[in-house]
């Protein structure tokens, strides 16, 4: 049984898993009224939230707490005080219940989660506030083969947002005024499997200036937008040959999003997925259950080769800490998909 916390940015969250099912989700965001995120004040909310939000975990999957193998934790990528604030609540409890840590990487997590949906080794799009990114498992390491240039796609929606004076998160604001849009001609960026949105943003707000029609403006950054992440997805699909896409991240939410996605991989033979609201949307289920793929998976290898994770051969990239160890395990704030170790494959 893991228990998983998630801390990268403004969700603190626990979540457990035993043998791949998920007992419990619980989690609690940290929210400004106006503008974007203070990282330090919302590591404060985490230090504040966390005892209440692990009872809470405890509790709603009617467990002991003796019951806990090990406690998985989003190392990376993310804010700095954040993820400091999960770690330090996770080497604390990790102490209390004599348990080890397995440290994950977030955005790993959000493809690794997709299993719970039938997917089995897909193309990931990624569209999240502060990552887009599209990401698939190939020849030992999870790759990026397309990424934003500039901001995320969230991002690019919420500022675009804020800026005609809806509040946040303008996501799902932008959704229902695009319901009774028309299209009007807006410029479309992508090179290669990349996209950038910043162009996008500039033009979208000069129509609002002049006036332009907040329903038709949400219809065409919708539909721009998401072609350019749909054609990227197709491209990463053609070039790995994998027949599975996978949505990830809270602008995954957008039912116009998951429709464009299921259209292409009709058109191509390919089976699309998409996780229920709370799996897509930052979590700890997802720490949870990737956290126990990398325990099991060690406890395998441990049994055939004890010295391989001995930290005092090679500290970096263990897969399991136990205490006397736990000094030597750091949060990763710029950790890169394709810079995770993947051992556990
Ligand atoms: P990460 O750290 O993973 O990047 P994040 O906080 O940046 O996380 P998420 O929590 O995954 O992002 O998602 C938040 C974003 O999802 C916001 O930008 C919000 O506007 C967007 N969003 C939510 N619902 C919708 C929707 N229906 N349509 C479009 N965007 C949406
Ligand atoms: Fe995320």
């Amino acid at each position: 049984m893991i228990l998983g916390i998630e801390s990268t940015a403004h969700t603190f969250g626990i979540g457990i898993v035993s043998k791949g099912k998920i007992l419990c989700n619980v989690r609690d965001m940290y929210t400004t009224e106006k503008g974007g995120i203070i990282p330090v004040d919302s590591a404060k909310h985490h230090a504040r939230v966390s005892d209440e939000i692990y009872k809470k975990a405890i509790d709603l999957a009617k467990i002991k707490e003796r019951d806990i193998d090990a406690i998985a934790i989003s190392q990376a990528p993310g804010l700095a005080p954040c993820l400091l604030e999960g770690m330090r609540f996770a080497k604390r409890k990790a102490k209390e219940l004599g348990v080890p840590i397995v440290p994950v990487n977030h955005c790993v997590a959000h493809l690794e989660i997709g299993r719970i949906t039938g997917a089995s080794d897909p193309v990931l799009l990624y569209a999240s506030g502060a990552n887009t990114q599209i990401i698939a498992y190939a020849a030992g390491k999870y790759r990026v083969f397309g990424e934003t240039l500039d901001i995320g796609i969230g991002n690019f929606i919420d500022t675009f947002a804020r800026h005609c004076g809806m509040g946040f998160p303008g996501g799902p604001k932008i959704m229902e005024h695009a319901k009774s849009g028309k299209y009007i001609e807006v410029p479309y960026t992508i090179k290669g499997m990349d996209v950038a949105f910043s162009g996008l943003l500039t033009n979208l707000k000069q129509k609002f200036d002049k006036g332009e029609k907040i329903e038709d403006l949400s219809y065409s950054l919708q539909e721009t937008a998401f072609a350019m992440l749909v054609e990227a997805s197709e491209r990463a699909l053609a070039h790995t040959g994998k027949k599975e896409l996978l949505l990830g991240g809270g602008v995954g939410c957008n039912t116009r999003l998951q429709e464009m996605c299921k259209i292409m991989c009709e058109e191509r033979g390919c089976k699309f997925f998409v996780p229920e609201r709370e799996y897509l949307v930052d979590n700890a289920a997802m720490i949870a259950y990737l956290g126990e793929i990398i325990y099991d998976s060690n406890n395998l290898k441990n049994n055939k080769s004890l010295k391989r994770f001995d930290a005092d051969e090679n500290t970096y990239g263990m897969l399991v800490y136990f205490e006397k160890d736990f000094n030597k395990l750091d949060i990763n704030p710029r950790e890169r998909t394709d810079d995770v170790n993947v051992r556990w494959k």
